[in-house]
C-alpha cells in the first residue's frame, strides 16, 4: 500500500478539535489514494505553488461498509475535497457513478477539477445532503446504492484565512459553508445577538461549562473584530484544558449555529433511508459527540420500527492507531453504517 512513509508530520489542532497538519514533500502516484497536492499559481510570479487537499478518514472501513460494487449510484453527501468520491469511483467498476453534494462552492471546483478523469461517472450538485431526495428526483434516480455523509469542515476550510473558521488564522467571523446562502455569520451572533441568545448557543452546540462567562465576556467586549480577537476574548476567561485551545469548543458551537448543522443531519437521518435501493447502505462519520448521538438514536429508531433496516455497526468504527498518526484529524471519527434489505444485500 502506498503509504506516506515519507510524510513528515506537525500536528496543528483545528477549531473543532480537529488536528490539522503540515507536512513535508511526498509522491503521488497514479491511482493513490493520498491526498493530492494542487498546483496554483502563487502571486509572486515564482511559479507553481502545492496546496494540499484534505485527507479523506477511513476510506477503507467506508468503501468495505458500502460494499462497492460494480454498478450503481452511490451518494458522496459532503464531496469536500473528493477524497471519498475518488476512492468510490475507483473502486467501483465503470458502470459506478457518484453524485457530489456539498453547501460549499469552492470545494464542488476542488473536486470536479481532482475528479475531472472519471468524466461523467460524477455528477455534482450544491447544496445540501437534507436535499438529497430533491437531487435524486432531479437526476431520475429513484434510490441510491450507498450514501456516505462525512460531518464537519474541510482541511481546506478550517485552514483558509478568508473563511473565518479558525482561531488559528486571522480572518473575519464569517464560518459559512456557503457563503451564498444564509446571511447569518459568526460575527453577526457574537456582536449582535443578547447574552443569553450566545450562552444557548455556546451550552447547546458544544456542551461547553463556561458558557455563562464567555457569553458575558463576549458581550462586554464588543465589537469583536475577528477570529484571533474572539479567540484571545474567549482564552482570558477559560483555562486551557490539555492540549485542547480554550476557544475549540466556542469555535464549534458558533460553527454549527451558523450552519445550522444539527438540524440538517436531522433531516438527512430521516429522509435518506428511505432513498437506499434494496440491499443499499448508509455511511455516516461523525467528529464530536452531539452528531454521533444523533446518528446513533436515528439508526437504532429506524431498525426497530422497520425490520427492513439493519445496523452494520453495533459499535461505531474508530480509526486504527496508524491513521490517527498519519493523520491526527481521524483521532475523534466515528463511523456508523446501517443496510437496507436482507443480509447479504
Ligand atoms: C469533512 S469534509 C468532507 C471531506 C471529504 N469526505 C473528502 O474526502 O474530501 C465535510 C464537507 O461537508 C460539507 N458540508 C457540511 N454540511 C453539509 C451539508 N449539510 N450538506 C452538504 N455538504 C455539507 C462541508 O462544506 C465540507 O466540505
Amino acid at each position: 500500500m502506498l503509504l506516506a512513509r515519507q510524510v513528515l508530520t506537525v500536528a496543528l489542532k483545528g477549531p473543532d478539535g480537529m488536528g490539522l497538519r503540515k507536512r513535508g514533500a511526498r509522491k503521488r502516484q497514479p491511482g493513490s489514494l493520498l491526498p493530492m497536492r494542487k498546483k496554483s499559481h502563487g502571486q509572486g510570479g515564482a511559479g507553481p505553488v502545492e496546496q494540499k487537499l484534505h485527507e479523506p478518514v477511513m476510506v477503507q472501513e467506508v468503501l468495505d461498509l458500502l460494499a462497492v460494487g460494480e454498478e450503481g449510484l452511490y451518494v458522496d453527501g459532503t464531496l469536500g475535497s473528493g477524497g471519498h468520491a475518488e476512492a468510490i469511483l475507483r473502486k467501483g467498476g465503470p458502470g459506478v457513478k457518484v453524485l457530489g453534494i456539498d453547501r460549499d462552492p469552492e470545494a464542488l471546483s476542488r473536486a470536479r477539477e481532482r475528479l475531472a478523469i472519471f468524466r461523467d461517472r460524477l455528477i455534482v450538485r450544491k447544496g445540501s445532503y437534507a436535499q438529497l431526495h430533491l437531487f435524486l428526483e432531479e437526476l431520475g434516480y429513484s434510490r441510491a446504492r450507498g450514501v456516505l455523509l462525512d460531518l464537519g469542515a474541510s482541511y481546506e476550510q478550517l485552514t483558509s484565512p478568508t473563511r473565518g473558521f479558525s482561531f488559528r488564522e486571522s480572518g473575519p467571523l464569517d464560518m459559512r459553508f456557503d457563503p451564498d446562502g444564509s446571511e447569518l455569520t459568526a460575527h453577526q451572533i457574537v456582536n449582535f445577538w443578547s447574552q443569553e441568545a450566545i450562552e444557548e448557543v455556546i451550552r447547546r452546540n458544544s456542551q461547553e461549562p463556561l458558557a455563562s462567562r464567555i457569553a458575558r465576556s463576549i458581550v462586554r467586549n464588543r465589537p469583536i473584530k475577528d477570529t484571533h480577537h474572539l479567540a484571545e476574548i474567549v482564552s482570558r476567561v477559560v483555562p486551557r484544558r490539555g492540549r485542547i485551545h480554550p476557544a475549540t469548543r466556542v469555535f464549534q458551537a458558533l460553527r454549527i449555529e451558523v450552519n445550522q448543522e444539527l438540524d440538517h443531519l436531522r433531516r438527512a437521518m430521516d429522509s435518506i433511508p428511505p432513498c437506499l435501493e434494496d440491499g443499499g447502505r448508509m455511511c455516516v462519520i461523525a467528529y464530536h459527540s452531539l452528531e454521533d448521538g444523533i446518528v446513533k438514536r436515528a439508526m437504532k429508531g429506524l431498525a426497530s420500527r422497520d425490520p427492513s433496516f439493519r445496523i452494520l455497526t453495533p459499535k461505531p468504527l474508530r480509526p486504527k492507531p496508524e491513521e490517527v498518526s498519519r493523520n491526527p484529524s481521524a483521532r475523534s471519527a466515528r463511523l456508523r453504517a446501517l443496510a437496507r434489505g436482507a443480509e447479504g444485500g
